[in-house]
């Protein structure tokens, strides 16, 4: 394990500043939530490697990263003053701080190019899956504790499994290699900013800025409904406080939790 006191830090004051990097891990959010438990970190800590053999993703399913391509990442963040009953308010800052800094490295995009963010917090670059987000929190009361913010994007990997159909990377839709150490400063830097912005209370602002980036907002789109896969169609009107899609439907609009709905690409 290599140990940073971040000396280089491109305008992230605590987040990032001590980084943790380990040559292999079975999952850095597993490992992030193991220290955060036993002792006392730094708000920021980063837990990073190259090599995840066990990555997680959302609702049970496995994240793959070939090996010292993509950066995989954990962020250990204490939002304490944040209500549990308001987390998706943080899936929305890291959502963005990922899209900002794809945003950034890329620019200037192609007109031709998109990128958004697929509900609840995926990065799509041309509708390609180009970043996965995985949020575990810890509730005390009334309110978070612990959260750790665990972060996949897909860099420099030139292939995926045909498994994977929806996944790319940023050399796959760009056409050129980055230097994930610069990218992962310029995360912790956007990370920082966007966490800065929810503390100092601007949740309009980030509820603008979600939607502004959200794919199929005010689209007709169609949907599948789960567990039983009917496809609905509908536009997407909203994202409510708790997260959950706001969908409507012949002038009727309802709300879906993660569980229950998916859009179709
Ligand atoms: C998703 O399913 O879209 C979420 C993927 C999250 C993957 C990242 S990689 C770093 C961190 N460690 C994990 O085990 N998962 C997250």
């Amino acid at each position: 394990m290599r140990f940073y006191v971040n000396m280089y830090t491109l305008n992230a004051a605590f987040v990032g500043k001590v980084l943790l990097v380990f040559d292999e891990l079975p999952s850095t959010n597993d490992y992030a939530r193991l220290i955060a438990n036993e002792v006392q970190t730094q708000e920021g800590t980063v837990v990073q490697t190259s090599r995840q053999t066990s990555g997680r993703g959302q609702m049970g399913a496995v994240w793959e990263s070939a090996p010292g391509t993509n950066l995989t990442l954990s962020v250990i963040l204490q939002p304490t003053w944040l209500r549990a009953d308001q987390q998706f308010h943080l899936s929305k800052v890291v959502a963005l701080a990922v899209y900002d800094t794809v945003q950034e490295v890329t620019e200037p995009l192609p007109a031709n190019f998109s990128l958004q963010v697929k509900w609840p917090n995926d990065i799509l670059l041309n509708g390609k899956k180009i970043a996965g987000i995985l949020i575990e929190n810890t509730i005390s009361g009334a309110y978070l504790g612990i959260s750790i913010a665990g972060i996949g994007l897909n860099v420099n990997q030139q292939t995926f499994s045909p498994a994977l159909p929806m996944a790319g990377s940023l050399v796959q839709l760009t056409g050129h290699t980055f230097d994930t150490d610069h990218l992962a400063q310029r995360l912790f830097a956007h990370l920082e900013l966007r966490y800065l912005q929810l503390r100092g209370g601007a949740t309009d602002l980030l509820h603008t800025d979600y939607l502004a980036r959200l794919l199929g907002y005010r689209e007709h789109r169609h949907f599948e409904l789960l567990p039983e896969g009917t496809q609905v169609e509908g536009m997407i009107t909203g994202v409510d406080e708790h997260g959950r899609l706001v969908v409507e439907n012949a002038g009727a609009e309802q709300k879906f939790g993660l569980k229950e709905i998916k859009m179709l690409l």
